[in-house]
C-alpha cells in the first residue's frame, strides 16, 4: 500500500495520564487498541517504510495548551491527539458512547439513557474529530474510522473532502431494527446517515450487516443491492469482516522467558488440579455476575470438585466514571466475597480474584496454562479473549466455553457454546469441559487454530483496505459527470443547429417526495426551463410518467412540449394532447381489484390511476413488508396478464401497469423519425427512463441521476447537479 492508512478511533492505542507533574502512559485496552496495534506493529517489523497515523484522544482531560510536551511525544509515535476536555467526557464519552449508544447496540434497552445534552456533546465532539483529521489528512490517504463513538464522523469528513476514501468498522454488535428505532428519530437518521458518508461499511458478522441494511432501509428508505447501498447522491458497500488476532505471537507466546517467569510464579499459587480462566474489562456486557453465579450453582451441584478448580477471575477496570459500571464492580465484589466465604477452605479460595489490567506476558501465562476458558458475555461485538485463549494452547490441549452471544461464535463453532443466560447451561459445560478427553480436546482446538491461523488480525485489515481501495477505484472510474465533460456538453449546445432535451421530471428535476402531489415544481426551476425553452433553435420536452393534467397545471404558460404517461400522451407546444400510438385499457377492470386488495393490506400504499396506466405508490409503507408485498404483485400480475398487451414495471418504490407499446424510447423515435437535431441530451433517474437512453442510444449525451446501473453514458449525483447542467447550457462557453 503505497497511500498513508489513517486510523481514526476515539482512543489512542495509549492511555496518557499525568501523574506527579509527569506524563505518563500505558496500553489502552479493549479489541480496537490491541488488535490494530498488533496490526501496526507487524506492519513496522516488515514493511518499515509504511506509511500510517493515529488519530484519537490520548485518555486525558485537557486543551492544546495543557498537552504540548504531550503532541510532540504522540508526534514521534505517529499519533495526533484529539483533546476532549472534562466536560465533554462527562457528556459525549461517559454520556452518549457510554449510556446511550453502548447498551442500546448490545440490546440492554432499559438501560439507555437519553439526554438531548449528551447528542449535542456527541455532535461537537465528532465535529472536533473532522476539524483535527482535516488539519493532517492529505488527499490521497485511506482513512478508516473506527467504532461507535465516531459514527457522525464519516459524513462530516464526506461533505469537506468528497473525494477521500473513507471505511468505517463498527466492533460492536448493530442491533436489530427494534432496538435500533428506539432512538429518537433525529439521532438514528444522523446516525445511519453519517455511516454511509464511507465508502465501505464493516461489521464483525453477517448479522450486524443484515441489521444495519435492514435499518437503513426502513429509517431512510435506502435500496441495496448486494450490499451495496445507493443514496440520492452516492454508494456505499456494506459487508462482513471478522476481526482477527496476531495468532503467532500469542501460539508462540509460551515460549518467551518472561511468559515463563509468569507461569512459575502461577504454579506456586496453583495447587489444584484444573483451573478456569476468565478475563474480561469491567462491562455488563460481559456477564461476569452471571458466570460467577453459574460457578456458585456448579460448586454447590459438583461438590466432589470442590478443592480441586480454582476460578481465575480477572476484570480489567473499565469506564469507572459510568454509574453502571460502578455499580457492577461493587456488585463483583460482593458475588466473590459470599462464594469465597462459603466454600473456601484453609487451603482453598474457589475465586482467584485480580482486578487489573494485564501485560502480555501475565496474560499469556494464564492463557496457556488453565485447563478451561470461559467466555459467556450477554452480547458481545466480537470477543478476541476467546481467540486468544485458542491460539495460546501450544499443545492444544484445552476446552473454550464460548456464549453464542460473542460474535467469536461463528467462527469458533468447535467450542462448547452455551446461552449465558441459563445457569444450568453454564454448569453442564463447566462439567463437560472438566471431564473432556485430550484427544477431543486437541481435535476442537485443532480445528479452531487453522482458522485463526489463515485469517488473522493483518489479514482482517488487508481485505478490509483492499475492498475499500477497490471500491473507490471502481466508483472513482465510474461515468461520474466531470467538469471537462460538462464544459463540452455545453459548447456542443451552443454550436449545434438544432438542439433536443428530453428530461424527466420527478428524481430528475425535483427531488423524490414521499407523496407525489408535493413534488410540484418551484418557482426556480420554472424560470429556468423557461430561459432554457427560449433559446434559439431549442426543443425542451419534459417527459415523465405523471398524469397530462398534473403537467399541464405544472408547466401552464411554458413552451414546452409535454409527454405524459411515460410515453403514452404527448402534447407539442401548444397542440393539443395527442396518443402516440393506439391502445387499450380494457385491463384496468382486471388489475384495480388487485391493486385495492394490495393497498388495504399494505398501510401507506396508494393506487394512482392514469388513463393508460395504473401505477401503486408505496414510498410510505413499512419498508420490508412493502418490498415483499411489491414483489409478490409483480408475480401476481405477470401471471394473470399475460393474455394482456400490458407492461408491468418496477420503479422507485412503485409498481405501475401500463398499456402496452408506448415508452419514452418510442417518444423519442418519434421525434427522431420527425427531425434531425445535432444535439441531443437526455436525462433521468428511473427504470422507465433506459428506454429513452436505449432508444437514442450513441446518437445523445445520455445522463443517469443515481448511482444504479445504466445504460446511460454518464451519472450525475442528484437534481441540484442536474439544474447545474443545465445552467451551465445557458453560460456562454468559448473552445
Ligand atoms: N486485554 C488487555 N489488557 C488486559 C486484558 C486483556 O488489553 O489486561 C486485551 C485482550 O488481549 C484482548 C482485548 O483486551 O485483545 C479484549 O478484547 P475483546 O474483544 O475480548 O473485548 P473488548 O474489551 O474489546 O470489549
Ligand atoms: C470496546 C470498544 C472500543 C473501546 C474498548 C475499551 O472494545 O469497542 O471502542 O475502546 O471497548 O473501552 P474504552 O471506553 O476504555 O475506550
Amino acid at each position: 500500500m503505497s497511500e498513508r492508512l489513517v486510523i481514526i478511533s476515539n482512543r489512542l492505542p495509549l492511555n496518557f495520564s499525568r501523574q506527579d507533574g509527569k506524563i505518563k502512559f500505558t496500553k489502552s485496552v479493549g479489541g480496537l487498541a490491541t488488535g490494530l496495534s498488533s496490526y501496526l506493529a507487524s506492519l513496522r517489523a516488515n514493511v518499515p517504510q509504511a506509511k500510517y497515523l493515529w488519530v484519537g484522544w490520548p485518555g486525558l482531560p485537557g486543551d492544546n495548551l495543557e498537552v504540548k510536551g504531550l503532541e510532540v511525544s504522540l508526534h514521534a509515535k505517529k499519533m495526533h491527539p484529539v483533546m476532549i476536555s472534562a466536560e465533554e467526557i462527562k457528556h459525549f464519552y461517559n454520556g452518549f458512547c457510554n449510556d446511550t449508544v453502548w447498551p442500546l447496540f448490545h440490546s440492554f434497552p432499559y438501560l439507555v439513557s437519553y439526554n438531548n445534552e449528551e447528542w449535542a456533546a456527541y455532535r461537537a465532539v465528532n465535529e472536533r474529530f473532522c476539524e483535527e483529521a482535516l488539519k493532517v489528512l492529505q488527499p490521497d490517504d485511506i482513512v478508516w474510522i473506527h467504532d461507535y463513538h465516531l459514527m457522525l464522523l464519516p459524513k462530516m469528513l464526506r461533505e469537506r473532502l468528497p473525494d477521500l476514501a473513507i471505511g468505517f468498522f463498527l466492533h460492536i454488535p448493530f442491533p436489530v431494527f427494534e432496538i435500533f428505532r428506539l432512538l429518537p428519530n433525529k439521532w438514528r437518521r444522523q446516525i445511519l446517515q453519517g455511516m454511509l458518508g464511507s465508502d465501505l461499511i464493516g461489521f464483525h458478522t453477517y448479522d450486524y450487516s443484515r441489521h444495519f441494511i435492514e435499518c437503513v432501509g426502513r429509517i431512510l428508505g435506502y435500496e441495496h443491492s448486494l450490499g451495496i447501498i445507493t443514496t440520492e447522491n452516492r454508494a456505499t458497500k456494506v459487508d462482513t469482516f471478522p476481526m482477527g488476532i496476531d495468532f503467532s505471537k500469542f501460539y508462540e507466546g509460551a515460549n518467551r522467558r518472561a511468559v515463563q517467569r509468569e507461569q512459575a510464579k502461577l504454579k506456586k499459587i496453583e495447587g489444584v488440579e484444573k483451573i478456569i480462566l476468565s478475563v474480561d474489562r469491567l462491562d455488563y456486557t460481559k456477564g461476569i455476575i452471571n458466570r460467577l453465579q453459574g460457578y456458585q450453582t456448579f460448586l454447590t451441584e459438583y461438590p466432589e470438585w470442590r478443592e480441586k478448580v480454582q476460578f481465575i477471575l480477572v476484570v480489567v477496570p473499565s469506564r469507572m466514571e459510568v454509574k453502571l459500571y460502578n455499580d457492577m464492580k461493587s456488585e463483583i465484589d460482593g458475588l466473590v466475597g459470599e462464594i469465597n466465604g462459603f466454600f473456601g477452605t484453609v487451603n482453598w479460595t474457589p475465586v482467584n480474584y485480580r482486578f487489573k489490567a494485564l501485560s502480555f506476558a501475565e496474560l499469556s501465562a494464564l492463557y496457556s496454562m488453565s485447563n478451561i476458558a470461559l467466555v459467556t458475555p450477554l452480547r458481545d461485538g466480537m470477543n478476541l479473549i476467546a481467540k486468544e485463549y485458542v491460539a495460546s494452547r501450544q499443545d492444544q490441549s484445552g476446552v473454550l466455553i464460548l456464549s453464542e452471544m460473542a460474535g467469536a461464535a461463528q467462527e469458533l463453532g468447535e467450542a462448547i457454546i452455551i446461552n449465558p443466560h441459563h445457569r444450568d447451561e453454564m454448569v453442564e459445560a463447566i462439567v463437560a469441559g472438566l471431564n473432556m478427553p485430550l484427544p477431543e480436546q486437541q481435535e476442537r482446538m485443532n480445528f479452531m487454530q487453522r482458522r485463526l491461523q489463515g485469517y488473522t488480525v493483518t489479514r482482517w485489515v488487508e481485505d478490509f483496505i483492499h475492498e475499500l481501495t477497490d471500491f473507490k477505484a471502481t466508483q472513482r472510474e465510474s461515468k461520474l459527470l466531470n467538469a471537462k465533460m460538462r464544459r463540452q456538453i455545453s459548447l456542443d449546445f451552443h454550436q449545434a443547429k438544432l438542439k433536443f432535451l428530453f428530461l424527466d421530471y420527478d428524481g430528475t428535476l425535483v427531488p423524490i417526495k414521499k407523496t407525489p402531489q408535493y413534488a410540484e415544481p418551484d418557482t426556480a426551476l420554472l424560470s429556468l426551463l423557461d430561459t432554457l425553452s427560449k433559446q434559439p433553435r431549442t426543443r425542451l420536452v419534459i417527459i415523465s410518467g405523471r398524469d397530462k393534467n398534473t403537467m399541464e397545471r405544472w408547466f401552464r404558460g411554458l413552451d414546452l412540449d409535454l409527454v405524459a404517461e411515460h410515453g403514452i400522451w404527448i402534447r407539442e407546444g401548444s397542440a393539443s394532447w395527442e396518443i402516440i400510438k393506439p391502445l387499450q385499457n380494457d385491463w384496468k377492470k382486471e388489475v384495480l381489484p388487485i391493486l385495492k386488495k394490495y393497498t388495504e393490506r399494505l398501510p401507506g400504499s396508494f393506487i394512482e390511476e392514469k388513463e393508460f396506466s395504473i401505477a401503486w405508490h408505496y414510498r410510505l409503507a413499512n419498508f420490508g413488508l412493502a418490498s415483499m408485498r411489491a414483489k409478490e404483485l409483480i408475480n401476481n400480475l405477470n401471471h394473470l396478464l399475460a393474455k394482456h398487451d400490458v407492461q408491468v414495471i418496477q420503479g422507485k418504490r412503485v409498481v405501475e401497469v401500463r398499456s402496452f407499446g408506448a415508452n419514452k424510447g418510442t417518444v423519442a423515435t418519434y421525434y427522431l423519425e420527425k427531425y434531425v437535431p445535432d444535439f441531443i441530451l437526455a436525462i433521468g433517474d428511473d427504470t422507465t427512463d433506459e428506454d429513452l437512453f436505449k432508444a437514442i442510444g450513441d446518437r445523445a449525451y445520455t445522463i443517469k441521476v443515481g448511482y444504479s446501473k445504466s445504460h446511460a453514458q454518464y451519472i450525475v449525483e442528484s437534481h441540484n447537479d442536474v439544474r447545474f447542467l443545465l445552467e451551465s447550457l445557458l453560460e456562454n462557453v468559448q473552445e
